[in-house]
């Protein structure tokens, strides 16, 4: 019988390429996906605990959704709620007692038990799932997924070891594990036959990749039967009409050599990453727990730009940790002054429960933080600004993965991730264009289509490949 489910997902790109999987998985068993919960026999929401009050949020929505239940009920239709991701994982049959609407909660590494868990739910009430462990997930995930567009994500590591001590991912995301890369490859090449052209790699600490060479053993350090993620950048390169690739998010310790060079030598590796240093002062980041310090992340950088000189860097910062001086405060705008970024995400620090840094001593007034927030934030746009009006004048190479808000225009992605607006024709949607940039604002830019280069007079046959907006 044909069923329906409606997904909402809060957070990161990992939680949207989960709720693509969770699709993927009830697709087969007669789900198709709704426009509105309204509409929906099953309501999915896949949460983020990353924010502050992310728990509250979500008991908010399901005192929504208890409405709509209660409505489809009373016209004899179904409705399932389900409560997924990093806040269920978290709260677990909480979430239940709370918000007895709720039939179903399962953690990032349960999604995969769906249809079992909700024939449990089905006969006994209710049903939990939390499980701590990802392997099982991705050997019985379905090979088969739905098409995402030109531009694609990836998972192909979860879960963190770090432990910095402001941060919940630990917890919810569980131990750091990494796909084999056989699998990775395989799904790579799937989502290419089906209309990608741009995968991007994800992973909490995605740089901390080691997964099974082909033919290897799981686990292990890097090298022998294990690939960091350079190894596996360089072999998705060669993956026949895959022209992008791109991976988030990093942690500055796990930056090695291999994956440097890849920045040199893999064509297709796109000049634009996302490096969070969370603070210049090196007292703040040894109380973060980060493992390195302003300098080490500055000769990262280094490395980084003399592989790749045009490189365009993101990072995340956090202002107001417990203990921040006015002094700690001055080195994070010195790094950043010295770095210079294309693109950034700033935010008051604001405490965890259960992690270390909630209880530590020196927590920074909230007026103090919001200060150094807008200071933090004046600097980061100027030099994203800068970034952007630097390009005016020039032609790049803009991948169009959506529709315009305006009649005949579509958006894309330059190689430095800015969002590229343009007037073109619907056939070139899902293809690289080049692109001449003519006005830039805060966060993206517009141009026209520059002349096509002159075509060869005839492809030889058997060469190139197919530039439809999807392969059958
Ligand atoms: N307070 C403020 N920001 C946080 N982040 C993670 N935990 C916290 C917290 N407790 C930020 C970090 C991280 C990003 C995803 O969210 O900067 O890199
Ligand atoms: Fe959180 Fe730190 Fe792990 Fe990133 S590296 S997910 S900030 S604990």
């Amino acid at each position: 019988m044909q069923k329906s489910v409606y997904i909402k997902t809060y957070g990161c790109q990992m939680n949207v390429y989960d709720s693509a999987r969770m699709a993927d998985v009830l697709a087969p068993r007669g789900y198709r996906q709704a426009e509105a919960p309204e509409d929906a026999d099953l309501i999915i929401l896949n949460t983020c605990h990353i924010r502050e009050k992310a728990a509250e949020k979500v008991y908010s929505e399901l005192g929504r959704l208890k409405r709509i239940k209660r409505e489809r009920r009373a016209a004899g239709k179904d409705a399932t709620i389900a409560v997924a991701g990093c806040v269920a994982q978290a709260e677990g049959a909480e979430i239940r007692r709370r918000a007895p609407a709720v039939d179903l909660v399962f953690g990032p590494q349960s999604y995969h038990r769906l249809p079992e868990l909700l024939a449990e739910a089905r006969r006994t009430g209710s049903a939990i799932g939390q499980a701590f462990e990802a392997d099982e997930k991705f050997d019985t995930l379905p090979e088969e997924s739905a098409f995402q567009g030109p531009s694609a994500f990836l998972t192909v590591q979860e879960g963190c070891d770090k432990f910095c001590t402001f941060c919940v991912v630990p917890y919810t995301r569980g131990a750091e594990y990494s796909r084999p890369a056989a699998a990775i490859l395989a799904e790579a090449r799937r989502m290419v036959a089906g209309g990608a052209r741009e995968i991007a790699l994800l992973g909490q600490n995605v740089n901390a990749y080691a997964g099974a060479a082909p033919g290897g053993v799981r686990g292990g350090a890097k090298g022998g039967g294990v690939w960091g993620l350079g190894r596996l950048i360089r072999e998705l390169a060669d993956v026949e009409g895959l022209e992008r690739i791109r991976y988030t998010t990093s942690h500055p310790r796990d930056m090695d050599d291999e994956l440097i060079a890849a920045h040199a030598e893999v064509p297709a590796l796109m000049p634009y990453l996302h490096l969070p240093v969370q603070s210049g002062s090196d007292r703040i980041l040894a109380a973060m727990n980060r493992k390195h310090t302003a300098a080490d992340y500055r000769r990262t950088v280094d490395r980084l730009r003399a592989a790749r000189p045009d490189l365009a860097l993101s990072s995340d910062f956090i202002v107001g940790f417990p203990g921040e001086t006015d002094q700690d405060f001055a080195a994070t705008l010195k790094l950043v002054t010295e770095v210079g970024y294309a693109q950034a995400y700033s935010f008051k620090y604001s405490a965890r429960p259960g992690t270390p840094a909630a209880t530590a001593d020196g927590q920074v007034p909230e007026a103090e933080k919001a200060a150094r927030l807008a200071a933090l934030q004046q600097l980061l746009e100027a030099q994203q600004a800068a970034f952007n009006h630097a390009c005016i004048g020039r032609t790049m190479p803009v991948l169009l993965d959506r529709a315009g808000r305006k009649p005949g225009q579509m958006v894309g992605r330059s190689p430095w991730m800015q969002a590229v607006h343009v007037m073109a024709p619907p056939d070139r949607f899902g293809r690289i264009a080049d692109i001449a940039i003519e006005r830039a604002t805060a966060n993206s830019l517009a141009g026209h289509l520059a002349a096509a280069p002159a075509a060869p007079p005839r492809a030889p046959v058997g060469a190139g490949r197919s530039e439809g907006v999807r392969a059958a």
